[in-house]
Parts: structure tokens; sequence; C-alpha cells
């Protein structure tokens, strides 16, 4: 009985994966999740491309790991896989709760681990009456939003389903508010109403920290997270364009961490979670703004190597060499006087305000190669096979 690897889209995660099997000498089988048609019949299925025919394989299968890009797809998948009697990394389960930003924010609330103050107004901007008319509900909700959070400190609406960034919007005043919630939109995968949260006084990173389980093992959170920081914007994920950086965690936050992977986990067996979480400073800040925007712009200086192999095409030809170039340039960048400043100022005040760490989403299906495994210095490639493999020796 073997691995698969499921994906969409063979992209430098999934490349990155079978590279670490190769190395690992574990067997890997592909599965395709895209133009391929599963069909049910009586007391069987089948899964064929217009090429081949997977159904053998996924039969000699025992666990997959789900690489599905698009979380309703990746639901989906689990579902599938789970039904054939296949072991999942991650399981229909933890793919339902990570799925939704509110059902994770619920899971973490119910086990006291930190959250950031939280809102949820279950109606629509706009409602459409049978014969046409819009009621605009914006102003009701954008007053319940207002009584529950100050908002001169600022209030962020976000897609209760969401990735990058996207659709994440801060108001300073009445008339961001109103407008904010105006440009939020139902859909298939928003469907619900309004998601507001108080804005953390973060400084001007936040962490990426990865926890994973093999069967019969605790969870571990890996000791380093990946912050990720810049001016740019309030929010400072790195798809926008923000300099990563390594983040030793405290004994307390790795504590929350491995708290949130068992809140949304209950009793699987292994998994692998990529949680983000923000630490709240306020306004004594350990260094001064202008200090830091320096060191920054001199990191990002030392970062355009490494932006500029992340660019190159030939990651997808040839994956080994194009990563080779890709560590080390990442070794020059990490070596470099303004990433150990920055990452000396990340550190310092994880340390100083730990007390005050908050814990926002967890991400099913993390990207890694480039960025969270080059920072944190964990391959979650290995996590996910050892994983696998520790639920077939059962
Ligand atoms: N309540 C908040 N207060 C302050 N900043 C926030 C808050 N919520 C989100 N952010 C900022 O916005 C960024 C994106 O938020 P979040 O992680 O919720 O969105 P996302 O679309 O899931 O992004 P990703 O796919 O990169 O995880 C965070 O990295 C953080 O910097
Ligand atoms: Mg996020």
């Amino acid at each position: 009985m073997s691995i698969a690897l499921l994906y969409e889209r063979s992209e430098t995660d999934e490349l990155g994966i079978k590279h670490t099997a190769d190395q690992l000498g574990i067997k890997l089988e592909f599965i395709p999740f895209r133009k391929i048609a599963l069909t049910l019949f009586k007391d069987g299925y089948s899964f064929k491309t217009k090429g081949k025919d997977y159904t053998s394989t996924i039969k000699d299968v025992a666990v997959v790991l789900n690489r599905a890009q698009s979380k309703n797809r990746r639901l989906f998948a689990s579902h599938i896989l789970e039904t054939f009697g296949k072991k999942v990394i991650n399981p229909s389960l933890i793919e339902f709760e990570c799925y939704s930003k509110l059902r994770t924010l619920l899971h973490f609330w119910a086990w006291g681990v930190p959250i950031p103050k939280t809102v949820y107004v279950p109606c629509d901007a706009v409602d459409t009456t049978p014969d046409g008319k819009e009621i605009h509900n914006e102003p009701d909700i954008a007053d319940l939003l207002q009584d529950e959070i100050a908002l001169n400190m600022g209030i962020v609406v976000k897609p209760d389903a969401g990735t990058h960034g996207r659709g994440i919007v801060l108001a300073k005043n009445r008339e961001e508010l109103v407008a904010n919630i105006q440009a939020t939109k139902s859909s298939i995968t928003n469907p619900v109403g309004i998601l507001a949260q108080e804005l953390v006084e973060k400084w001007f990173y936040d962490l990426r920290i990865i926890v994973y389980k093999e069967k019969a093992k605790n969870p571990v959170c890996h000791p380093s997270a990946l912050a990720r920081g810049g001016f740019k914007d309030f929010r400072t994920n790195t798809y926008l364009g923000n300099l990563v950086f390594e983040a030793a965690l405290p004994l307390h936050v790795k504590e929350l961490a491995a708290k949130c992977a068992r809140a949304l986990s209950r009793e699987h067996e292994a998994y692998i979670f990529a949680l983000d979480a923000m630490i709240s400073i306020g306004k004594d800040k350990p260094v001064d703004d202008e200090t830091l925007k320096q060191e920054l712009e001199k990191a990002a200086l030392a970062f355009e190597p490494v932006k500029k192999v992340k660019r190159d095409d030939t990651k997808l030809r040839d994956f080994a060499a194009w990563n080779t170039q890709l560590e080390a340039a990442f070794q020059v960048y990490r070596n470099s006087e303004p990433y150990q400043k920055v990452k000396g100022f990340i550190e310092d005040s994880i340390e100083k305000y730990k007390s005050n760490v908050v814990f926002h989403e967890a991400n099913s299906c993390p990207e890694f190669w480039e960025n969270t495994r080059l920072a944190s210095g964990l391959n979650i490639a290995i996590p996910y096979l050892k994983g696998a493999q520790s639920l077939i020796q059962s």
C-alpha cells in the first residue's frame, strides 16, 4: 500500500513534495484532480482522465496527501477518498473547519485560545426582494459592528472564506465602514453575511506557525515560525510582497498553537496546519519606525536576488537545479545584516509581548516551498510524508 499526492496543478509545493519523497526513498503515486471523471456505479467506482485510468492506482493507495488548491475541491477530494476507505492528510473534517474563518475562530474560542475580538452578522449587505427591490442593510450592519468594536481603533471586514488577503479591508471611520460593507459580495464561497474583527495592533509583521501530528504522537509545533512583514499595508501576508524572516517562538506560543491544532482536529491521527497569528504590541514599539523602515529597506534589497530566482520559469522544468539556486540565494539573504537585525527586532517583540498573541486562521493546505520552508527551516513535505507513513504502519 502506498502514498499518493493528489493535486490540481503541479506547482513548486507539489514538486517539492515529490523531490522530498525521492530524497527519503518514499514511493509516491500521483492523482490528478482536474480533468478527470469520477464515476460511481453499482458496487464500484472508476477514476479516469482522457488518457489514463487511475482506478487501480487509487485502489492500491493507503494514504492521500490532498493538495487540491481550491477549498471546495479539496473538501470534495477528502470526502471522496475517505469514502473509498483511504486516510487523507488533511481529513475532510479538518478541511471543513479550516474552510471558514468563523468556524476556525469558534473552535479556538471554545478551547480558550486567544483570538481577535470578532463579530459575525449573518445578514448580507443587500437583500433583493422577489419583485426586484433592493434593501440596503449596510447602515444597520455598521451599527451592529460599531456597538461591539470601537471604530476609531479600526474595524477589519474579511470574507469568511478567502486567501491571499483578498477582500480584507480596514475602516477607521463610518464612511469607510459602510463602503467596506457595501463592497462585500455574497457568493458560493461566502454566502453567509459579514465577518468583522477589531484591528489587532500588531507591529509590522504577523506569524505563520506550523503544527503537525503523526499517528500515536503528540502534535508538534515547529519551534520557528515564518514572520511576514512590511509597511506596505496593514495586511502583512507574503502574497502582497512582504518580506519573510525566521522567528523563534516562546513556549507559551507553541503551547497555544498545539492547542489550536487539537481544537480543530479532534481525534484525527495525522495532520498539518499552518496557523496565522498576530502579536498585539500597541503603541510601545521596541524600536522606532524610522530605524525599522531603514532596516526593512535594506532587507528588501538583500531579498531581491531571492525574488529573481523565484521568478525564474525554469523552476517547473528543472526543479532540482532551480531549488539549489533558491536555497543558495536565501542563505545569502539570511546571513545579511539587515535580515539578522529585523529578525532580532521580531524575536525580541514576540518574547516581550507573547502574552498578547492572538490566533486568527488555520490553513489546511499551506504554500511552503518558497517561503515557509526557507524561513522557518521546516520542509513541510517531511511531516506530510512521515504523517502518511505513520498511518500505514498501524
Ligand atoms: N484583525 C486583524 N487585525 C490586524 N491585521 C489583520 C487582522 N486580520 C487580518 N489581518 C492582516 O491581514 C492579513 C491577511 O489576513 P488573513 O490571514 O485573515 O487573510 P487570508 O486571506 O486568509 O490570507 P492568507 O491566505 O495569506 O492566509 C494577515 O496576515 C494580517 O496581517
Ligand atoms: Mg491568513
